[in-house]
């Protein structure tokens, strides 16, 4: 008898990985050092930007450059591949468009209710298949000092991407679309201000969410690192390369994680995210509609002003 896989939600159709985020910025430069100091393997030519972690091929965003401002300009999902030809029908229900210039061209090709054009291909899950816990730190003798110096504490390099916050005018209209076009799933949200979902077949809590805005954009991504100390660990070494503004380091109340968020050199931002809540594939997340006065963190600093300032489309 061939069981499914254990990260397989059964009779269940949607697609299992956030695959890539892609966007442009005015100067490449600029980019490759951001990432580079945030931990991230960034690699490419004049016109393009990978954004890899360690330990893994996978090219989980695309920078681009233009000279314009920043602009989110597409996401990729990927699929079982026999799952491929019946969510392919969706996407042609919704309406199908062009592949994006800066793609591949592969999959089928449509465009959320924002306009943002979405590609769907056949290919390796790439979401967390498991809840992951901490990295075992080497144990340390009584009398002895656990901490690095400064000089010997490690770089952190983030494991994988989580997921992707987007600035949307209609927060309901996106998590209408994405339910019935990819198959993701709610699984928090405080009314139409903000909301988190997850992918059927194991995932993140959330590996796309949307904040309300008056436009469209990308407001963060997020990657997860190894451990708690590794969060605090990223603020310190990105505000010792220059990066110095940002929020955190706190906990969530939805998804859980324990966050920093570096501000980029664009305005938004890329997060630090431990010990996120995982859906496992044979479980049901009942989705909470939380007052956003009790939702967004349980603790940490104040929120900067900007921190929720499209800076993609100025008011
Ligand atoms: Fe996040």
């Amino acid at each position: 008898m061939n069981l499914p896989p254990a990260h397989r939600r059964p009779n269940t159709l949607g697609v299992h990985s956030l695959d890539r985020f892609v966007f442009s910025v005015p100067d490449l430069d600029i980019a490759e050092r951001f990432y580079r100091s945030f931990g991230l393997d960034a690699q490419g030519d004049a016109n393009r930007l990978d954004l890899c972690t360690r330990d893994s091929t996978h090219c989980w965003g695309s920078v681009f450059a233009n000279g314009r401002p920043k602009k989110l300009q597409y996401l990729r999902f990927s699929t079982y591949d026999d799952d491929f030809d019946a969510l392919a029908a969706r996407f042609r229900s919704a309406g199908t468009c062009d592949p994006h210039p800066l793609s591949d061209g592969a999959g089928a090709w449509t465009r959320d209710p924002d306009g943002t054009p979405v590609q769907l291909v056949a290919g390796p899950k790439v979401s967390a298949a498991a809840k992951r816990t901490a990295e075992p730190r080497p144990s340390v003798a009584p009398g002895k000092g656990a901490a690095p110096s400064r000089k010997t504490a490690a770089r952190v390099r983030p494991r994988r991407l989580s997921h992707v916050l987007l600035f949307t005018p209609d927060v309901p209209r996106q998590l209408a679309f994405y339910t019935q076009t990819l198959g993701l799933r709610l699984s928090d949200r405080s009314g139409d201000i903000i909301a988190f979902m997850h992918a059927p077949h194991a995932s993140d809590h959330h590996v796309l969410a949307f904040a309300k805005s008056h436009a469209p954009g990308l407001h963060h991504s997020s990657w997860d690192v190894d451990s708690f100390d590794d969060v605090g660990l990223g603020a310190e070494m990105m505000r010792n390369d220059g990066y110095a503004k940002g929020w955190g380091v706190g906990r969530h109340v939805l998804g859980s994680n324990y966050f920093y968020y570096v501000q980029d050199p664009w305005g938004s931002f890329a997060e630090y995210s431990f010990d996120i809540d995982f859906v496992p594939a044979d479980i049901d997340w009942a989705p909470g509609d939380h007052p956003p006065e009790d939702s967004f963190y349980v603790w940490g600093p104040a929120v900067p002003d900007d921190f929720v300032v499209n800076h993609e489309a100025p008011a």
